[in-house]
C-alpha cells in the first residue's frame, strides 16, 4: 500500500475508519516494511577480481563462474594476467566485460575484493592502491618478505577505511592454531622442511640454490636428497619468491612471536619425490625446572599433480574454500587477516 487512499479503503473494506495520524502512521510502517524486505533480498554479491590466470588462477575463476555457492556470494568483475595477457584476452570461457588486459584501469572494474594468484611483486607495485578501493587477499605471501612492501602492506591494511588483506592458509594445515598459540606467547620456535622434485622449484637464477637444483634435475636417481638452503624464512623468500609460500604464512601467522627472521627453514630438493611434503614443528617455551617443552609436529605429504606445477592439487581446494568463506562471511575490516 503506497497512498493515504489505498489505506483508508483497505481499513473501510474491513469496516475501520480511520483517522488521518494513524493512516500516517501505517503509511510509514508500510513503506520501512518494504525497505527492510528489499535490503534482505537484494543482498549484493561481492565483486572479485582476479590478478593472475595460471593454475590457482583458472581454478578459482570458474569456480566463481560455475559453482552454485560461489555464485549466490560473488560475481567476477575482472581477470588480468600480467605474465600473458593473452591467456586472458583470448579464452572463449570468459565474460568479454572481465576480461582486461592490464592494470590500467582497474578501478572501473568496481571490485569489492582483489585476489592475487600471480607473484609478489603484484602486492609490491599495486596492493597499497588495491587497499584504498577493495579487500585483497594474496596467495604469494613471499610478498611479505620484502621490508619494504610489508611496511605498504600493513599500513594500507591498518589504515581506518575499512580495507584488509586476507591470507589464504594455501597448503598451511593449522595456520589459526599457529596464530593463537604465538599471540598467546606459547610459541618459542618454529622450523619447517620443504621437499620438492627439483622441476618444481624455482630458485632466482644466478643463485648458488639455482645451479644445485639445475644439477638435481639432470642427475641420477640415485643423488637422493640435496639441500638448498637453511636458515631463517625471510632470507628463504628472496631466493623462491614462487615456492615458500606455505612457510612464509607460518611465519606471518607466528607474527607476534617468532615472525620471519626468527621463524627458520630448510629446502630439500629430491628427484625421486612425485609430492610435495610441507614439515612443520612448533615449539613452546622451555620448562626452566625441566627444560622441556610442548612440541607439536605436522607433516602435509601432498601428491604433485603435474612435473614442474608449483601448486598441488590439494592446495587448489584449500584456497576454493577460502575464497568461498571469506566471500560468504561479512569484510572483516582493517587488518591482516588469515582465512
Ligand atoms: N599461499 C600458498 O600457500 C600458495 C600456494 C600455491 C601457490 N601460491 C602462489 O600463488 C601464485 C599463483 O600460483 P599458480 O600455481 O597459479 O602459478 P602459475 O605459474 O600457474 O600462474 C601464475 C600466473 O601469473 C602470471 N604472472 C607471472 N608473473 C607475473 C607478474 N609479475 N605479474 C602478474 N602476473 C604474473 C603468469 O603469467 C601466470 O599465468 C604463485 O606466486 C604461487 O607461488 C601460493
Amino acid at each position: 500500500m503506497s497512498t493515504y487512499e489505498e489505506i483508508e479503503a483497505s481499513a473501510a473494506a474491513e469496516g475501520v475508519v480511520l483517522d488521518r495520524l494513524t493512516a500516517e502512521f501505517m503509511l510509514k510502517l508500510s513503506s520501512a516494511t518494504a525497505i527492510a524486505t528489499s535490503a534482505s533480498t537484494s543482498k549484493r554479491k561481492r565483486r572479485v577480481g582476479f590478478v593472475g590466470y595460471g593454475f590457482l588462477g583458472k581454478n578459482l575463476v570458474s569456480m566463481v563462474m560455475s559453482d552454485p555457492r560461489a555464485q549466490e556470494v560473488m560475481e567476477l568483475a575482472f581477470v588480468v594476467d600480467l605474465g600473458y595477457p593473452a591467456g586472458v584476452m583470448e579464452d572463449t570461457n570468459l565474460p568479454e566485460a572481465a576480461k582486461a588486459a592490464s592494470l590500467e584501469n582497474w578501478q572501473q572494474y568496481k571490485a569489492d575484493l582483489i585476489v592475487e594468484v600471480a607473484h609478489p611483486s603484484v602486492s609490491t607495485n599495486w596492493g597499497e592502491a588495491f587497499l584504498e578501493e577493495c579487500d585483497y587477499m594474496l596467495a604469494s605471501t613471499t610478498a611479505f618478505a620484502d621490508k619494504a612492501t610489508e611496511e605498504s602492506l600493513k599500513a594500507a591494511a591498518s589504515k581506518p577505511n575499512g580495507h584488509g588483506v586476507y591470507m589464504a592458509a594455501g597448503a598451511l594445515f593449522g595456520s589459526l592454531d599457529i596464530q593463537k598459540m604465538s599471540d598467546m606467547g606459547k610459541l618459542s620456535s618454529m622450523r619447517v622442511i620443504m621437499k620438492k622434485h627439483p622441476l618444481s622449484l624455482y630458485p632466482t637464477e644466478g643463485s648458488e640454490q639455482h645451479r644445485l637444483n639445475e644439477q638435481a634435475k639432470v642427475s641420477g636417481s640415485d643423488a637422493g636428497e640435496v639441500t638448498l638452503f637453511d636458515g631463517s624464512v625471510r632470507d628463504l623468500a628472496g631466493i623462491f619468491p614462487r615456492n615458500v609460500n606455505t612457510i612464509c604464512t607460518a611465519a606471518i601467522a607466528a607474527w607476534s612471536s617468532v615472525g620471519m627472521d626468527n621463524a627458520t627453514a630448510c629446502v630439500i630438493t629430491d628427484n625421486t619425490l612425485e609430492k610435495m611434503i610441507i614439515d612443520l614443528t612448533l615449539e613452546g617455551a622451555k620448562n626452566p625446572e625441566t627444560g622441556k617443552c610442548l612440541s607439536i609436529n605436522v607433516c602435509r605429504d601432498s601428491p604433485a599433480a603435474i612435473s614442474g606445477a608449483v601448486t598441488s592439487q590439494a592446495t587448489v581446494t584449500s584456497f576454493l574454500s577460502s575464497l568461498l568463506h571469506v566471500a560468504s562471511n561479512p569484510p572483516k575490516g582493517d587488518g591482516l587477516h588469515l582465512c
